[in-house]
């Protein structure tokens, strides 16, 4: 930069944030729509305040809503002297125990249900994928070339689902966003169930086809609305999770397939949490319910749960995974392929899980205990249904964050899931289960939070307004 130009860029800039541009933040609270972005009345419409904050996005509905909510979040935990559990490093391998904020920790906050990433054999794959491939793949697959792995991974996965193909992907998200971005379009409908996972959602939203939801995990629900509107689309895709999340409860899939196929629609099945976990052998939906490939058209995973990986799946018929793999953005085109270590450590993770499936049957039984003993301590547990996502019913948001700091005070590391996440008045503690969590852990666990819960329902009423919400607002 010459010296003018640099006398020029120090003169503008000081223009700018001298506010010579009228800057002036937007209400916290400006129209959101349902993505949480801002709309265009507060960014781009007319009068829209120009200037530092607002180039700089300070001033974005959502920017502010963060700070806000978590950094007053923040300080109140530091004042109080508690630790503030969001993005709390993990000093060693999140697995059913691990070591936050200087002491052990018993974890139910992790998806990692068989304990695969800790499995010495998984991690010297990934070393040793590493030493084969280097750290990345640092291309797009169509045009830089393949590694063997991704195949040999792409062909286990279409064997266990019985389907002529299968393509891995670098984020479970992305898969979900972009498969379903790229099936549907605008004279499409998806109908989802009302708990489907934010990926998909964002995935409706890109393809621009109309979405609607029905009741959770209700069939009749779901052929009402086809009754009512499946006529006036070109295709329809019935979108459903195996093992749902936030309630652990399982797919009714054969009722589900047999409404949605009477509708004429497609039906696509997400796998996160329930490949692993269900099924005899932790193959998932398809083994629980001895379903053939072809009675789900679009079989979706992800590598970074059970399999202590971090990746995406989808596997379906050899055309729709060539145009998975050809034209759809995000999954291979227009993506780097997937880091090596990652699909060296998701195939040792499926080799161990054939050569011992009592990790499935440890887990089975750990979620049946879990079940049974939370239910003598008088928890309402939803939904679950011996499943190893397990909520802990609160109602209110509040019992459930301030619960969730107590037992992480006490050694127990343990999600709170509040409103907007799932609705208002449903609140909860989710305990996730993993195979090597032992009696005690799961007894310890829930001897601790009846003590928690009960000692915030005896201080009458206050512990269920936050202090600092009540200070700051
Ligand atoms: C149901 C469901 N689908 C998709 C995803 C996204 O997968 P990933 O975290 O591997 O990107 C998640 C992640 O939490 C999930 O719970």
């Amino acid at each position: 930069m010459t010296g003018n130009n640099r006398e020029l860029a120090r003169a503008l800039l000081a223009r700018h944030a001298s506010g010579e541009h009228g800057a002036a933040p937007a209400a916290a609270d400006g129209a959101r729509d349902t993505n949480g972005s801002a709309t265009a009345a507060t960014v781009h419409g007319a009068g829209a305040p120009r200037g530092v904050a607002h180039t700089s996005f300070r001033d974005h509905p959502g920017v502010l809503e963060a700070g806000q909510r978590f950094g007053r979040f923040d300080k109140w935990v530091n004042q109080v002297g508690l630790v503030n559990p969001y993005y709390l490093p993990h000093e060693g391998v999140s697995g059913a125990v691990t070591r936050m904020a200087d002491r052990d920790v018993v974890n139910f906050s992790s998806f990692g249900y068989l304990d695969l990433a800790a499995d010495p054999r998984v991690r010297q794959a990934a070393k040793d994928a590493i030493d084969r491939y280097g750290t990345s793949a640092a291309a797009v697959r169509i045009v830089a070339g393949e590694l063997p792995l991704y195949r040999e991974l792409e062909a286990e996965i279409a064997r266990l689902y019985d389907t002529e193909a299968a393509l891995v992907t670098a984020s479970g998200y992305l898969t979900n966003a972009a498969a379903v971005g790229f099936l549907l379009g605008k004279r499409d409908l998806a109908v989802c169930d009302a708990l489907i996972h934010h990926s998909v959602v964002s995935g409706t939203e890109w393809s621009r086809c109309k979405r609607v939801s029905f009741r959770h995990n209700d069939p009749e629900s779901l052929e009402a609305i086809l009754k009512m509107s499946r006529r006036s689309f070109d295709r329809a895709m019935v979108i459903i999770e195996g093992l749902y999340s936030m309630d652990g409860d399982v797919v009714r899939l054969p009722e589900i397939i047999e409404v949605a196929r009477r509708y004429d629609c497609s039906i696509m099945i997400d796998e996160a949490h329930s490949f692993g976990t269900l099924g005899a052998t932790g193959h998932g939906v398809r083994e629980l319910f001895d379903l053939p490939g072809d009675a789900v058209d679009v079989w979706m995973g992800t590598l970074s749960k059970a399999l202590g990986s971090v990746g995406g799946y989808l596997a379906g018929n050899r055309e729709l995974v060539d145009g998975f793999k050809y034209v759809a953005g995000g999954l291979s085109m227009y993506t780097a392929a997937p880091a090596p270590s990652a699909i060296g450590a998701a195939l040792a993770a499926l080799e161990v899980l054939r050569d011992e499936p009592d990790r499935v049957t440890r887990l089975r039984h750990n979620s049946e205990y879990f079940h049974r003993r939370a239910e003598e301590y008088g928890f309402d547990i939803g939904a679950s249904e011996d499943s190893p996502i397990i909520p802990v019913m609160t109602g209110a948001d509040e019992p459930a964050v301030l619960a969730a700091l107590a037992m992480l005070q006490r050694g127990f590391s343990v999600n709170a899931i509040t409103h907007p996440v799932v609705p208002a008045g449903e609140a909860r503690l989710r305990f996730f289960i993993n195979c090597r969590h032992t009696e005690q852990h799961m007894d310890q666990a829930l001897a601790t939070l009846r003590e928690v819960l009960d000692g915030l329902a005896d201080t009458a009423g206050q512990q269920f307004t936050l202090a600092h919400e009540e200070q700051h607002s």
